[in-house]
């Protein structure tokens, strides 16, 4: 595999990865399969390219790639917090993690004692996480980034991916499959907000990174 070229200009690189966990209560959680080792891996190839980088990590068990300034969080409106403060100072952002779309509306402080009751079903009440991307899609900092947003289907999903890269303010979206979670290779469609498909077939996290970091070229 060649090694990225260093960039005449180092750029200030902001990635999130991995899930966010939504508590229910003290000891339950909604989350998802999300290993963080998508944007591990490109925070790791940005920084081996020469830039700067942080990374906002939901709960992962991945060690920092080496050089990478990590912030971590658990819940999406702490990813929203921290992405948010981050992306008025970056050239880039790969939004690789796997926000949980809802949270319960409120967090329990004792146990959910729903079985209790001797009912045989229970329902908890969500709300709708903020969408991060699409907030940085239409930040006032926004001109002049680049914006990459994953999206994940289980079925040929080009046409719902492109929406999203419209609607999110994107410029490309890496196309996944369910088969990608929690696996160390991966195979991906990138889309462009231009029409481009650059199509990556069975390739390990660390060469799908280095495309992705291939995107901001070698000015
Ligand atoms: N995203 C985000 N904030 C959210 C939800 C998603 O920033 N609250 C981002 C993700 O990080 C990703 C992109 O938006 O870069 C697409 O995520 P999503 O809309 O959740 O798409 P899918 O993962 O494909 O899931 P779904 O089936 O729910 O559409």
């Amino acid at each position: 595999m060649p090694k990225p070229r260093r960039p005449r200009r180092p750029l200030r690189v902001l990635v999130t990865a991995g899930p966010t966990r939504e508590p229910i209560d003290p000891v339950r959680y909604l989350s998802n399969e999300s290993s963080g080792r998508m944007g591990f891996a490109i925070a790791h190839a940005a920084r081996r390219a020469g830039h700067s980088v942080t990374l906002v990590a939901g709960p992962v068990a991945l060690a920092t790639p080496p050089g990478v300034r990590r912030v971590d969080v658990v819940t999406a409106l702490e990813m929203r917090r921290a992405t948010l403060a981050a992306f008025p100072h970056a050239d880039v952002l790969y939004m690789a993690a796997a926000v949980s779309d809802w949270r319960p509306r409120r967090r329990l402080p004792g146990k959910w004692r729903a079985k209790d009751k001797g009912s045989s079903t229970a329902t908890l009440a969500l709300v709708r996480n903020p969408d991060i991307l699409a907030a940085c899609g239409r930040h006032p900092s926004r001109p002049g980034k680049l914006l990459v947003g994953f999206a994940l289907e289980t079925s040929s999903g080009i046409p719902r991916a492109r929406a999203k890269l419209r609607s999110k303010g994107a410029d490309f979206i890496v196309l996944n499959s369910e088969r990608a979670l929690n696996s160390p290779r991966a195979s991906a469609l990138i889309l462009g907000g231009d029409g481009s498909v650059r199509r990556l077939t069975n390739r390990t996290k660390s060469h799908i990174a280095d495309a992705l970091i291939d995107l901001l070229g070698h000015p």
